[in-house]
């Protein structure tokens, strides 16, 4: 290939990149892109600077999406590629996925036949928490994850901390008033011991903020008050901890597939 066809290339792909990135997310390499994949995202554009390096690693960790990946995967030289991201991740892949439809997130959210809670972070301060979050709730099949207050639960590195599992669960931003319906348990360390509880699968299980906790509108809201087991002295356990512990209690008895 001639340096001024190259040259040409990365123009249009530079272009495209641009016209699509304030629509969509950024799937930030490798991992986030081949869950992106899965999940039914819709991709409309994938750019790597190490392409043979992307093929390797779908053939060892992820055989199932190297067909996909092969197919979009678009070459464009290191240097374009890093004015593209913010931060280039060590995969050398980065992708554009559209958002779900919010229509289609708040159907799935609202559906009071849901069989999985829906996880609610009452005022979350911290992107990586949040995205750490995500993951578990698709881990879990949680039916969403929404949040109240200003974080925005789709920035880019919200994305990347939930390794771009948002397009396996219903991730939304709403008020507490507009919460789904359901039993609210709200987990708060001067509760009533989680385990007491059967966790019904239509619950909404609400976390407070890295810092203050549960809001006093949320506490209103809420149906139970639950505490995790902890020792005394010790004041509380990390957020996304005690969301895992909490869907942990709850699959109790569930198979996931
Ligand atoms: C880091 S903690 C917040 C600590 C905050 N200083 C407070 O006053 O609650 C973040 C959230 O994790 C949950 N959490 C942490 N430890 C808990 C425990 N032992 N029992 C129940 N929930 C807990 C609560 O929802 C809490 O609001």
């Amino acid at each position: 290939m001639s340096v001024g066809k190259a040259g040409t290339e990365s123009t249009d792909v530079v272009r495209r990149w641009r016209a699509h990135a304030d629509d969509c997310v950024l799937l930030d390499g490798f991992h986030a892109l081949k869950h992106a994949l899965r999940f039914g995202a819709e991709i409309p554009l994938v750019l790597t600077s190490d392409r043979q390096g992307a093929l390797d690693l779908a053939a060892d960790l992820a055989p199932d999406v190297a067909g996909a990946l092969a197919a979009r995967a678009v070459d464009v030289p290191d240097d374009v590629l890093r004015t593209l991201v913010p931060r280039l991740h060590p995969t050398r892949v980065a992708a554009l996925a559209v958002r779900p439809s919010r229509t289609a997130r708040l159907a799935a959210l609202s559906d009071t036949a849901r069989r999985a809670p829906v996880v609610v972070l009452d005022q979350p301060r911290n992107l990586g928490n949040a995205g750490a979050v995500i993951r578990l709730a698709a881990g879990f099949g949680a039916t969403g994850v929404v949040t109240t207050g200003p974080l925005d639960p789709w920035h880019s590195t919200v994305v990347r901390g939930a390794a771009g599992l948002h397009f396996a669960t219903a991730v939304e931003q709403l008020s507490v008033p507009e919460l789904p319906a359901g039993p609210l348990f709200a987990l708060d360390p001067e509760g009533k011991d989680i385990r007491s509880y059967v966790l019904p699968d239509d619950a909404l299980l609400a976390f407070g903020s890295e810092r203050s906790g549960i809001s006093p509108e949320l506490r209103d809201r809420a149906d139970h008050l639950v505490s995790l087991p902890m020792r005394s002295q010790v004041s509380s356990y990390n957020l996304a901890t005690s969301v895992g512990m909490t869907l942990f209690h709850w699959s109790a008895g569930h198979e996931f597939g």
